[in-house]
Parts: structure tokens; C-alpha cells; sequence
């Protein structure tokens, strides 16, 4: 019989075991691929010594294809949960050097039980994908643990935020549960996602491109619109989650972690009171209001290379997260088309579940004319973002410095969609459409240049300028730019316990 110190050593011996993964080869091909293993990945992402490993002597079941003398302790998944700034997160770690990271039956069921405790116990789940795919050896089985998990993705919708991070492959229909979670960040060169590869494609449409093409983190960055943070490399990624979660809340019954900040509230950004452009047809960039208003400068942006003419991100005011959206002027003058449309409805509502403030920032001459558009389905797009503003019960807190013209200025959190505070810089132009364009469908008879200009003059002054819209009550106050920061605060805590719900449905149809 065997005695303690023995069954204590076999423990140890199994763990070690285990922590090997796939054995030294397999891990220094992954290092030498510019890839870390699952474990140091964990390791970077969670508060140092708080992480838990569950089912760490989990295997596959599978007897097919010699695959029973082929077993590893954790079967290429590690899953648990740690601490991230000392608040609790629920993590998996597909480990490439484990029959490729490949989705078993045992595999998924891992995966499956972190994400029903991450639902219970009401925080974040965050999936490091370097995989195959699906189990080849497994067949079904393998799609059945995919489709368990891409249920309980969305089960957990709006319930915890949900984070992935693709730091290796992600192809077929694996890609689908990152795709349902809330945020998906890419490392540049070393990863990819595509629901079919270079070969099916050259096959289909005889199309030649690489993977990095196809699927890169620049593709998905600048391209598709599908990833929502491009990072360096994977410790970058791996930070920048860390990041991300102390914007967050760990539920949708949860408010986001207040931050100490030593940014006085009151403070006046003098130099704002320069920044719009007396033209309303030069731009100017709208991170440097952003940046300047902010605690501490500091603004964390999603998807910024993406639909450039619409910025999303989270940022605090007196330590509190918000989620900003604000048109760019400096690119295609800030115009509404449907890449920024759907990129911010989605932010819209993500803040929206998880009690996270709305600040808009609005310079929109209006939405992108022509048939690429309108092909395009601008319409159903433009819903979406419209939908979402007026759906959303967080508060609201606009903020017009320029142009705010025809349907754009209802959609951009207007008052009439339940904007709670509107704020208006006195440059701002509120009106059906620009001072030009009104002028040439008013005046249809021949002008000559000076008195069009005139014409155009005349406009400006009765309908180019936020008063009309602040007699009807449809702007709060109007407001010097140097004061935004303490404006928009004041406006933050006088919503802190707005409490508004939405008329009881199963669920409504937003324009998908
Ligand atoms: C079983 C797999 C596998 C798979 C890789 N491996 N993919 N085992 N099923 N899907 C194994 C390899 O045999 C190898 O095992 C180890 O993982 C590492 O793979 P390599 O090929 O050596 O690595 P690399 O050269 O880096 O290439 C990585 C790769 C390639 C590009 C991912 O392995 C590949 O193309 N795999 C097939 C991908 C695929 O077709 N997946 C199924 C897609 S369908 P050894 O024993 O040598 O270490 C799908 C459906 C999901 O996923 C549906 C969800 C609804």
C-alpha cells in the first residue's frame, strides 16, 4: 500500500505533468511562432498568484483513430479563475501545444462549466483562442461542445461582459463564439479568424490571398470591422484586456468600479475654446476635445481604425466609466454611413446592458449620400444606431459643438430620443441641413454671386446657430467649450440615479 508522502508525490507528479502541455518540442515551435503557451498567457492576464486551474486532469473520451494512446492531462485547455485589479474573472486558455488546441468533447465541457459558474457568480469571461478548431478525430462531438458554448455566449449576453482574445488560429465556425462575445482583440501577424481559409477560397472564387490578408488583425482592424482592439504583441493584448475590464462592471446588475482620480472636476480646458473652426467646412479632430476633457486624459478607444468618422471608447469622468461616441470631423466630416452606424449602435448597447453612461459628441453634417450606400442598406443601418440610442435607459449626456444636421441630429442622442442633457457649444449649427445646400433648394431662381452669398449669410444667421433649438427647449444650455469637463460631470451626477425602463416585451426588433 502506498503511503501518504507517496500519494502527495504522485499529486505533485501529475501536476507537473500537466503544467508540461504538450511537452518541450511543441512549446518552443510555439515560442519560436512568436506565441506564448496558454499557462504564460494566464500568467500576463491575471493578478499574480491569484489564478485557479479547475478539471486540470481532465481527458478526451475519444477511441477512434489511435487517439486513446494519445492523451494529455487538460486535454489543450486550461480554464479557471483569477483576480484582474482584484476583481474576479473566469478564464479558458486554448493550448496550441495540445493536439492544436483543438475542441474536444471533454474540451468544450471544460470551457461549458467556467461559463456556467462565470454566469452564477456574475463576472467577466475571458477566452484566449489559439486552436484548429474543431477535433477532427471527434467529429460531432466536437460540433456539439462548439454549439454548447456558442449558446451559453449568448445566454450570457448582456449578463457579463464577455472578452476574447485570438492569439493564434480561429477558423471555421469556431470564429462564431468570439464573434458573439462583446469585445475581440487581435495581435498583429500572429493571429487570424476566417470562416474559410486561403485554400477554400482560392478553390471557390479563385481568389489568391493570405491568411494575414484574409483574416490578419489588420484585415479585421481596418477592414471588417471585426476585431476591437489590434495589439502589438500578446502581452500588449493580454494588458490591454486588464484595461478593458476596469472600464466594466462584472454584471449588468453591477456599476463599473470607480477610480480614484486626482483630475479636479472644475477643471477648464482654455485651449478648447479654439478648436472648432469658424469655417464649418474645415474639420478638426475630435480626440483632442476627448483626450482633454477626460480624467487624466485618458481615453480608451475601440476600433479606431475602423470607420474613422465615428469614435467609440470608454473613458472616466470624476472616476466614473462612460462610453463616448463622437462623430470626427477630420474624417469624411464626421459623416453617418453604415460602417460607423453599426460600429456605434453595438457600442450604444453594450453600455447600455451594463450600466455604463452614454457621453455624445456631435459634428455631423448628416448621413453619406450615393449608391454604395444606399445598396448597402444605409436605411436598416442607420436604424440601428437610431434604435439604439432611443432604447437605451443609462443616462444620456449630449454634447453639439458644431454641425448637427437633418435626421443625423435626431439619431446623435438628440432630446427627443431621451437625451437627459443637451449641451450646445455657441458654434453649434442645428438646422435641416447646411446654411448652402438650404439656400440653393429654397432659392431656386437665378442668384448671382453676391446675392447667393448673401442668401447663404442670411441663413447662417437665423438657423445656423444652436438658439433656435435652445428656445424650444431642445438644447438645456449652451455652453463655453472651456467648461465641457465640469458640464458634462454636473450632467453625470445629476443622472447618477436615473431610472427609467423600456415597456415589457420579450424583446424588441432592432433593424438587424
Ligand atoms: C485534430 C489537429 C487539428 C484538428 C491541428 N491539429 N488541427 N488535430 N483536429 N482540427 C493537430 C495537428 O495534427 C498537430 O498535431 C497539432 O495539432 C499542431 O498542428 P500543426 O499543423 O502542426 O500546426 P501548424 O503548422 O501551426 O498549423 C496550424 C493549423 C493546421 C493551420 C491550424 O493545423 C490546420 O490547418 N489544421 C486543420 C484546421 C481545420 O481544418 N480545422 C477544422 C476546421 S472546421 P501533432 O500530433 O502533430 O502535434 C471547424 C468547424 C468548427 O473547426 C465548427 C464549429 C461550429
Amino acid at each position: 500500500m502506498s503511503s501518504q508522502i507517496d500519494k502527495f508525490e504522485r499529486l505533485k507528479d501529475r501536476n507537473l505533468e500537466a503544467e508540461e502541455g504538450g511537452g518541450p518540442d511543441r512549446i518552443d515551435r510555439q515560442h519560436a511562432a512568436g506565441r506564448k503557451t496558454a499557462r504564460e498567457r494566464i500568467d500576463v492576464l491575471v493578478d499574480p498568484g491569484t489564478f485557479v486551474e479547475l478539471d486540470k486532469f481532465v481527458v478526451h473520451r475519444s477511441h477512434d483513430f489511435g487517439m486513446e494512446n494519445n492523451k494529455f492531462s487538460g486535454d489543450g485547455v486550461i480554464t479557471g479563475y483569477g483576480k484582474i485589479d482584484g476583481r474576479l474573472i473566469y478564464v479558458f486558455a486554448q493550448d496550441f501545444t495540445v493536439l492544436g488546441g483543438t475542441m474536444s468533447r471533454a474540451n468544450a465541457d471544460k470551457i461549458v462549466k467556467i461559463m456556467d459558474l462565470a454566469m452564477k457568480m456574475g463576472a467577466p469571461l475571458i477566452g484566449l483562442n489559439d486552436s484548429g478548431g474543431a477535433r477532427i478525430q471527434e467529429g460531432i462531438e466536437s460540433l456539439a461542445g462548439y454549439a454548447d458554448i456558442f449558446y451559453r455566449n449568448v445566454m450570457s449576453s448582456g449578463v457579463i461582459p464577455q472578452i476574447s482574445a485570438i492569439l493564434g488560429p480561429c477558423a471555421g465556425g469556431a470564429v462564431y463564439s468570439p464573434a458573439l462575445t462583446d469585445f475581440i482583440v487581435m495581435v498583429k501577424e500572429t493571429s487570424y479568424m476566417f470562416v474559410t481559409g486561403p485554400d477554400v477560397v482560392k478553390a471557390v472564387t479563385h481568389e489568391d490571398v493570405t491568411k494575414e490578408e484574409l483574416g490578419g488583425a489588420s484585415t479585421h482592424h481596418a477592414k471588417s470591422g471585426v476585431a476591437n482592439l489590434t495589439a502589438d504583441n500578446e502581452d500588449h493584448a493580454l494588458l490591454m484586456i486588464r484595461e478593458l475590464i476596469g472600464y466594466l462592471p462584472s454584471n449588468n446588475l453591477e456599476e463599473a468600479p470607480t477610480v480614484e482620480t486626482k483630475d479636479d472636476i472644475h477643471r477648464e480646458v482654455a485651449n478648447l475654446n479654439g478648436l472648432v473652426p469658424d469655417d464649418p467646412n474645415k474639420p478638426y479632430d475630435m480626440k483632442e476635445l476627448i483626450v482633454s476633457i477626460v480624467d487624466d486624459k485618458n481615453f480608451f478607444e475601440l476600433q479606431p481604425a475602423f470607420a474613422m468618422n465615428m469614435i467609440i471608447g470608454f473613458a472616466r469622468f470624476g472616476g466614473k466609466s462612460v462610453g463616448i461616441i463622437a462623430n470626427q470631423p477630420a474624417s469624411l466630416a464626421g459623416v453617418l454611413d453604415i460602417n460607423s452606424s453599426v460600429k456605434s449602435a453595438r457600442f450604444v448597447r453594450f453600455c447600455d446592458a451594463f450600466n455604463i453612461p452614454l457621453v455624445t459628441i456631435v459634428d455631423v453634417p448628416g448621413f453619406l449620400p450615393g449608391t454604395a450606400q444606399e445598396y448597402g442598406g444605409i436605411i436598416r443601418h442607420g436604424a440601428k444606431l437610431l434604435y439604439a440610442y432611443a432604447e437605451a435607459t443609462v443616462p444620456k449626456i449630449t454634447l453639439i459643438t458644431r454641425k448637427a444636421y437633418g435626421g443625423a441630429y435626431d439619431v446623435m442622442s438628440s432630446k427627443h430620443i431621451g437625451g437627459d442633457i443637451n449641451y450646445a457649444f455657441p458654434s453649434a449649427e442645428i438646422a435641416v441641413m447646411g446654411a448652402e445646400g438650404a439656400v440653393k433648394i429654397i432659392h431656386r431662381e437665378k442668384m448671382n454671386e453676391e446675392q447667393l452669398a448673401q442668401k447663404i449669410e442670411d441663413y447662417r444667421e437665423k438657423f445656423a446657430n444652436p438658439y433656435k433649438a435652445a428656445e424650444l427647449g431642445y438644447i438645456d444650455e449652451i455652453i463655453l467649450p472651456s467648461q465641457s469637463r465640469f458640464k458634462i460631470i454636473q450632467a453625470l451626477e445629476m443622472t447618477r440615479n436615473k431610472h427609467k425602463t423600456n415597456p415589457l416585451k420579450k424583446h424588441g426588433n432592432i433593424p438587424l
